[in-house]
């Protein structure tokens, strides 16, 4: 039995992860299917909010995930707006995981780049599986952030053809930002000023905003050719979803925290308006696409793929050593 604790910081899990896009990618599809098989244990997320501060917010995710992963452990997440102001993220993460055996804490590892990973892994496995055009060139990412900045490296290893971004923000600086911390040899950018124009210049578009309530109430440019990655979850209005072909991870979990999904629920009265979930697309048990709409994924983002990707991780720092050990941590 270990008393002792493995420590990753940003820098060891940035240098494990570096240029494994489709390998991770491989590790969210199976997480998925093995969650959907019942082979998972995942509590709702805890949402901690603080008196008087509607913009603050940290999250647990305690999570377990069977199958060949045998692994537990909790991501704890958090999103301060106004450190964008400062020059820091938004976001911030730690990632716990404990030993399935003893229940005792194994690893702590930093959390905001496995976070990153496995969103845009899962948006990247969705875009393959539900966009009509292997060969896509075109993406639109609303919100220039860093999970549209992960987003567009998993897009990039799923389409390979992919030589524009078409990009919109509420800040033009962000833009700027967006285009300079994201150089890719081949790839174009381009700035819209508007939700229409993007819409009407990519079929693919990635929403990862900070919106909290759905502003995109209309669109004449969204065709059936569409495929919208709504990562953000809360950008669109319910007549938007509900005349869509809709995906979610699982609907248990979207389907609240005023998620649009959990708006249109809440406006129809039933989820008759969700087609099924990614593992169902993956297999081909429910359709990609149907006549007529535009298909639009909307997840909750699951702590399983958190501690899927971080054993991942582990296992690799394990095996080449990387990592502070903590000695004697345990009682
Ligand atoms: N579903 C999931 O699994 C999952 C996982 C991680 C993060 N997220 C969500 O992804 C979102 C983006 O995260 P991030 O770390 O990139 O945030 P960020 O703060 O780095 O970037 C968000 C960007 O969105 C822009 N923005 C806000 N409102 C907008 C609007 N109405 N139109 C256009 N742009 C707008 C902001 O100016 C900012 O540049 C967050 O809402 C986060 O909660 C979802």
């Amino acid at each position: 039995m270990s008393e002792n604790v493995l420590v990753l910081g940003n820098p060891q899990v940035k240098k494990i992860l570096a240029g494994r896009e489709n390998e991770v990618i491989g590790i969210i599809r199976r997480a998925y299917l093995l969650h959907h098989e019942g082979q998972s244990s995942l509590p709702h997320s805890v949402f901690l909010r603080f008196p008087g501060n509607d913009t603050d917010r940290i999250i647990g995710l305690p999570a377990y995930l069977g199958g060949e992963y045998g692994v537990a452990g909790m991501k704890w997440v958090s999103s301060f707006p106004g450190n964008i102001r400062k020059g820091v993220e938004r976001a911030s993460a730690a990632v716990f995981l404990n030993d399935m055996a003893t229940g005792r804490v194994r690893a702590i590892l930093e959390g905001s780049l496995i976070s990153a990973q496995r969103t845009a892994a899962s948006a990247a496995l969705a875009g393959k599986c539900l966009h009509g055009n292997a060969d896509e060139t075109a993406v639109g990412l609303v919100g220039c952030g860093a999970i549209n900045g992960q987003i567009l490296r998993f897009l990039r290893a799923v389409f390979p053809k992919l030589e524009k971004a078409y990009l919109y923000d509420l800040s033009d600086e962000r833009m700027d930002r967006f285009v300079a911390n994201n150089p890719y040899e081949g790839l174009r950018y381009e700035k819209c000023d508007g939700l229409e124009s993007l819409f009407a210049a990519a079929k693919l578009v990635a929403f990862a905003t900070t919106a909290g309530t759905p502003y995109v109430h209309h669109l004449d440019a969204l065709t059936p050719e569409h495929t919208v990655l709504g990562i953000s979850l809360r950008d669109i209005d319910p007549a938007i979803i509900e005349m869509s072909h809709n995906i979610v991870d699982d609907l248990e979990h979207v389907c609240r925290e005023k998620t649009s999904i959990h708006l249109t629920y809440q406006k129809v009265g039933n989820t008759d308006f969700v087609a099924g979930n990614i593992a169902d697309a993956v297999k081909g048990t429910v359709p990609p696409r149907a006549a007529g709409k535009p298909s639009v994924y909307s997840p909750f983002g699951l702590g399983v793929l958190d501690v899927a990707l971080a054993q991942y991780v582990y296992e690799r720092a394990m095996a080449e050593g990387v990592g502070t050990v903590i000695e004697n941590f345990q009682p």
